[in-house]
């Protein structure tokens, strides 16, 4: 970690203004000039210090009068803890493949590194063990460590500030009382300075965080609608990959009250996860309530399959859930109207794809329809009429397997096509996918498979 006043980073400063001053004077600017650009660094560094103190002063305050109640445990609330850490996947982020349950460790690409996620076992020195209530209660819903530094985002409290005080007490149950303490040494985040210093994330989070129990049911909102966008706007953090985010990273929308960004699909990690929004063909509006609650629970519905990163939450998460909170999931879902995107232009109207009918049909149908033995349909199917077609040309590269969930046990698997189809071969298959059996979304680009397939590498 650096402290902004650590030595190393004075003699950085030097350096960087030996090296600055150096090519001014050289390329023949006065030294009134030079005084010029002096006193405006000064000023710039004179405000950073400022922006650092207050950050670094005030950026650790946080917690209300809740947050220092003391929790009385009992073996109920630690069920209740459980089945709610299910609900928000923790264990999708913390643990590691290979490592131990809870102990941290996943590498977490970023735009500014990887960042690695923490040991949330109650081992008292390597783990959370020594956390009081308070301590978890700002980490969980506020982003705030116990030594008072600022999350990453990464770890996507903006969404868990909506956690109720009773939920997050089962939580804080579960995680003191009914998880092992497992000794492993948290892994500093792999980002190079000055991205690392950790004080201006403190700005961010005053910015795009809100403060926690900030959800409210609105008035005269259905219970079970209520329910569901509790879920889906807090625990079930669904918007941290299906809401765009702004440049600065922040998910564009919230709630549904921050406008119809929310939900509205995204690109992540090299796959896009579509709009969860109404709409006809690139989003659930042609899936009923039922189909909803079928994908949660099995990662399958009798059209369409779960893939990718959907396959793990629906492993880890969604299938524990209870099927009353998936129905609810599902019915405030089916309130969310389309998102006003512009229509893309269809595609290039192909009569027919001997690739698909060479390497796709066998499976697919050569109607687009799936099969009766559970391979998912391509006709009409979100994914394949999303605007962006990260996902579609992802699975085609590398393949998938559908989740194996309690109530689904057969594990379906596409295969890849990476090594046997060339970028073009896959780009005008996916062309042609994306405009026939009723499907209408723009052409893809064999550029376009090229970048992806580097990017995914
Ligand atoms: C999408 C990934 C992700 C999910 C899901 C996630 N976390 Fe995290 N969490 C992280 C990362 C990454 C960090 C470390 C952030 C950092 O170093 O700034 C972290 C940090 C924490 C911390 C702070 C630990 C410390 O050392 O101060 C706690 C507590 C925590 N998470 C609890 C939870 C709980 C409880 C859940 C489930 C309700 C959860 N997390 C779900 C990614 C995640
Ligand atoms: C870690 C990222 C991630 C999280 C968190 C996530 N999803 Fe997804 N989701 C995806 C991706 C990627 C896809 C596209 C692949 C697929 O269709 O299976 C997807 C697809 C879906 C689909 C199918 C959409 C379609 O048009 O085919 C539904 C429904 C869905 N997600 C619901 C949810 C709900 C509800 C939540 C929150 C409980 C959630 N997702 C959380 C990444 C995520
Ligand atoms: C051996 C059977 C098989 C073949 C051949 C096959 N697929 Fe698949 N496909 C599947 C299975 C199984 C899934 C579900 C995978 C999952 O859930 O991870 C799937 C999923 C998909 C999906 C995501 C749809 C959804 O809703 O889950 C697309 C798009 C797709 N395949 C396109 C293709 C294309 C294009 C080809 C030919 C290049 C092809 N597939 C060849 C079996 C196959």
């Amino acid at each position: 970690m650096h402290s902004l006043f650590s030595s190393r980073t004075l003699l950085r400063l030097r350096a960087v203004w030996r090296a600055g001053a150096a090519p001014l004077e050289r390329a023949g600017f006065g030294p009134r000039a030079v005084k010029f650009a002096t006193v405006g660094v000064l000023s710039g560094v004179i405000v950073l210090l400022i922006a650092y103190v207050v950050a670094a002063a005030l950026g650790g305050l946080g917690g209300d009068r809740a947050a220092q109640l003391p929790v009385l445990v009992n073996s109920a609330l630690v069920t209740r803890g459980a089945y709610l850490a299910r609900a928000g996947d923790c264990t999708a982020c913390h643990t590691a493949p290979g490592g131990g349950r809870f102990a941290g460790g996943l590498a977490i690409a970023s735009p500014i590194g990887t960042l690695f996620s923490t040991n949330i076992t109650p081992d008292r020195r390597t783990g959370i063990g020594a956390y009081s209530y308070g301590d978890f209660e700002r980490s969980v819903r506020r982003g705030i460590s116990r030594s008072g530094r600022t999350l990453y985002p990464a770890m996507p409290y903006p969404s868990y500030s909506r956690i109720t005080d009773a939920d997050l007490a089962a939580l804080y149950a579960f995680f003191m009382h009914g998880v092992a303490p497992l000794i492993h040494r948290n892994r500093s985040e792999a980002v190079p300075w000055p991205l690392s210093m950790r004080w201006p994330l403190t700005y961010w989070r005053w910015l795009f965080a809100p403060r926690p129990r900030s959800f409210l049911p609105r008035p005269g909102q259905d219970p079970i609608v209520a329910r569901g966008a509790y879920l889906v706007e807090g625990l079930g953090h669904c918007g941290a990959c299906h809401t765009p985010r702004a440049a600065t990273f922040q998910e564009e929308a919230l709630t549904p009250r921050d406008g119809q960004r929310f939900l509205a699909g995204s690109r992540f990690n090299g796959w896009f996860a579509p709009s969860l929004r109404g709409g006809d063909m690139a989003g659930l509006g042609r899936w009923t309530a039922s189909d909803i609650e079928a994908f949660l629970m099995t990662g399958r519905t009798d059209k369409f399959a779960a893939f990718g990163e959907m396959s793990l939450v629906v492993h880890h998460s969604t299938q524990f859930m209870t099927a009353a909170d998936r129905i609810a999931v599902a019915w405030f879902l089916r309130t969310l109207p389309p998102a006003s995107a512009k229509r893309p232009s269809a595609g290039v109207e192909l009569t027919v794809s001997q690739t698909y009918l060479d390497e796709c049909a066998a499976c697919h149908g050569a109607d687009g329809n799936g099969s009766p033995s559970g391979f998912p349909a391509l006709a009409r199917n979100p994914i394949v009429n999303t605007n962006d077609p990260t996902s579609l040309i992802h699975i085609v590269l590398t393949g998938g397997a559908m989740p194996a969930t309690h109530a689904a046990q057969t594990q379906l698997v596409m295969p890849p096509f990476g090594q046997v189809l060339s970028d073009k071969k896959i780009a005008d298959t996916l062309t042609f996918v994306r405009s026939n059996w009723g499907n209408h979304a723009s052409a893809i680009s064999p550029a376009k498979v090229t970048a992806l397939r580097r990017s995914i590498g």
